[in-house]
């Protein structure tokens, strides 16, 4: 008889709880059955929250390993046609290196801050590695939303949220505000298209 395992959705730990304001320890052997079983657990939690990226610190687990992918048509919204976004992948122990001084600013949500949305500056062009879930390392170059997601994602290892890296703290918004902002803007252009009409 097969054993069937079941899939197991972890509770996400939120912004203010301890587990999140902690630098995280080295994982030991990325190819643990330990760590294979928590990857298959974080990767049922973030299909299941619908995310693009999750931390271990964030389902309580304060170690090194992330988790992350950015797809196609979301790397083309945010950076345009060329864009190629970056497949699904665990990275384990990771370091990054910014590869150019610049900074740009673009909207980050996190799954440990439920509803909110808030402007981040990042760097704009990076280098990361780390191992894999079999142990093989993994080192590539990112820019734009990937090296964006990345940055957010490794910053929780080292206890950061986003809203510690944010510029203008004016920008923190609940998500349902900023539909209902371009709602009624969208409103005042018909009007304005409309008065125009009118003579
Ligand atoms: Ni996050």
């Amino acid at each position: 008889m097969a054993i069937v395992q079941a899939m197991a959705i972890l509770k996400i730990a939120r912004m203010g709880h301890p587990v999140l304001k902690q630098v995280a320890a080295p994982v030991g052997d990325p190819k643990s059955a330990e760590i294979g079983q928590l990857i298959q657990d974080m990767i049922d939690t973030l299909a299941d929250a619908a995310g693009a990226g999750l931390a271990a610190p964030q389902v309580h687990i304060p170690l090194r390993l992330v988790m992350f992918h950015v797809p196609a048509a979301r790397a083309r919204e945010e950076d345009g046609e060329a864009a190629e976004g970056c497949p699904f992948t665990v990275l384990i122990n990771p370091e990054i290196e910014a590869l150019s001084e610049d900074m740009v600013e673009g909207v980050e949500a996190c799954l440990s801050l439920p509803d909110l949305a808030g402007m981040v500056p990042r760097y704009s062009h990076i280098r990361y590695r780390g191992f894999d879930h079999r142990g093989e390392t993994v080192e590539r170059e990112a820019e734009g939303f990937h090296a964006r997601v990345v940055q957010h994602e490794c910053d929780h290892l080292d206890g950061i949220l986003y809203p510690m890296r944010m510029a203008d703290l004016s920008t923190l918004t609940f998500t349902s505000e900023i539909s209902r902002a371009r709602e009624a803007e969208l409103d005042e252009a018909e009007e304005e298209a409309e008065n125009a009409e009118n003579g």
